[in-house]
């Protein structure tokens, strides 16, 4: 749960093994000798070109601000007379595209619970300007279990100014290279939807569309939109396929569209449902009503910011036995209940749970691959110790008796999805909830 320390030399770290290598760097497995921490460290040698080095600076700025469960976290970057280190995130794993050939392809229902993980993570990039250049299977990263995906390597990722701004310089890898960017056209964000198309596709066929021994050839199949799409696919599948593999980068499917797709809001599996006003500020302050439900979700879209899948509805609804959402009787004795809850918290416990991630509106709550629960709401972050007896919020340490009644409130959020997930997967229906 601690963050490595920024100032970090590479004598702090026993190197576990090499994980793979770049154009102009190697990342190894690494182990902090003093806390026993796992990392994944990216070691790029300082005799490269100025051009090369001002990447690495530009990768670090903005590998740095991002704080995301879909995002390979960037801890720490140090330096010494030869190398250049980032200390990142380990995600033991390993890439999305070694999984795929160890399965030969993946089935709708995991494709759809990394991709849209995936798509969250690309969703955060673009809401800041953020253009990864260079998505691609290999640039995926899973956790222990394969149910979270990270999105790594910035190194030719670049900040832009709008939505609109356009790039020339070729760069990505052809596999996954939108025809705009082929035909030497100016590009933009749409490029990184069309390569988030070509992921989709490789999930659910075990190869990227446009895939040929000769780049060449990859190159032509891509200005010419020559692919197929298997029949054994659902409709809704190449459905999607077809409108992110769209040749006019403005037809292209939004990152809000995406996630609002059939394909990622299949509602036939029962659902994990968060109250998510809780995001909501009047929500957060004063209303004390249950925070959280669970039942088949009506999948929404979040009407303030284009849409969110697999967001509660803010209706109070609860479920008949035919699966309906019927209207919930609302029972004032909890809100009483739930007020004096706040005085006196019981411990959580996270004992034998599995990573998991789920995005709200306005924020996520993840179980973490060190145990520990992360909720992340309107900007405000708590972390708790998998005993449930270690509290951070808003970067400081408490305890339960300690901490202030806005971190409470949280805690007990924590505490109820905790209950859901555990009843979830004693259920067995566990798959569907996984963002
Ligand atoms: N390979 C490259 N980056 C990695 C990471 N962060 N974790 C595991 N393997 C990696």
């Amino acid at each position: 749960m601690e963050e490595a320390s920024p100032t970090q030399s590479i004598e702090n770290f026993e190197i576990i093994r090499p994980l793979g290598r770049g154009g102009y760097s190697d990342v190894f497995h690494v182990k902090s000798i003093e806390t026993n921490e796992e990392f994944a460290l990216k070691v790029i040698k300082r005799n490269k070109p100025a051009q090369a080095l001002n990447r690495v600076k530009n990768e670090i700025s903005i590998q740095m601000k991002l704080e995301h469960p879909n995002i390979v976290k960037l801890h720490t970057s140090f330096e010494d007379s030869s190398f250049i280190y980032l200390l990142l995130e380990y995600c033991s794993g390993g890439e999305l595209h070694s999984y795929i050939k160890q399965k030969e392809r993946l089935s709708e229902s995991e494709t759809r619970r990394l991709c849209k993980q995936i798509i969250n993570g690309i969703d955060l990039l673009h809401s800041k300007g953020i253009f990864h250049r260079d998505l691609k299977l290999g640039n995926v990263l899973l956790n222990k279990n394969k149910t979270i995906a990270k999105i790594g390597d910035f190194g030719l990722a670049i900040e832009i100014e709008g939505d609109d701004e356009m790039r020339r310089t070729i760069c990505g890898t052809p596999n996954y290279i939108s025809p705009e960017a082929a035909s030497r056209k100016p590009y933009g964000l749409a490029s990184d939807i069309w390569a988030f198309g070509c992921i989709v596709y490789a999930c659910l066929v075990g190869k990227p569309p446009f895939d040929c021994p000769e780049v060449k050839q990859t190159l032509n199949k891509v200005k010419n939109l020559d692919y197929s799409i298997p029949d054994y696919l659902s409709q809704n599948a190449k459905d999607l396929i077809a409108q992110l593999l769209s040749p006019d980068p403005w037809k292209r499917l939004s990152t809000s569209q995406i996630m609002s797709h059939p394909f990622f809001n299949n509602n036939s599996i029962p659902k994990l449902q968060i109250k998510t006003d809780y995001c909501n500020r009047d929500y957060y302050e004063g209303d004390t009503s249950p925070l959280i439900k669970t039942g088949k979700a009506r999948t929404g879209t979040d009407t303030k910011n284009g849409s969110r899948a697999s967001i509660a509805h803010s209706t109070r609804t609860t479920q008949s036995s035919e699966g309906e959402n019927m209207p919930l009787k609302y029972d004032q004795s909890q809100q009483v209940r739930r007020s004096l809850q706040l005085e006196s918290i019981q411990p959580l416990s996270l004992y034998n749970l599995d990573p998991f991630v789920h995005t709200l509106n306005n924020g996520y709550i993840e179980i973490t691959n060190q145990g520990s629960i992360k909720v992340y709401i309107a900007k405000r972050l708590l972390e708790v110790s998998s005993d449930g007896q270690v509290i951070f919020y808003q970067g400081k340490r408490y305890t339960l008796k300690t901490m202030p009644r806005s971190a409470q409130k949280l805690y007990l959020y924590a505490s109820n999805c905790v209950d859901v997930i555990r009843k979830h997967s004693v259920q067995n229906s566990f798959d569907s909830q996984y963002i």
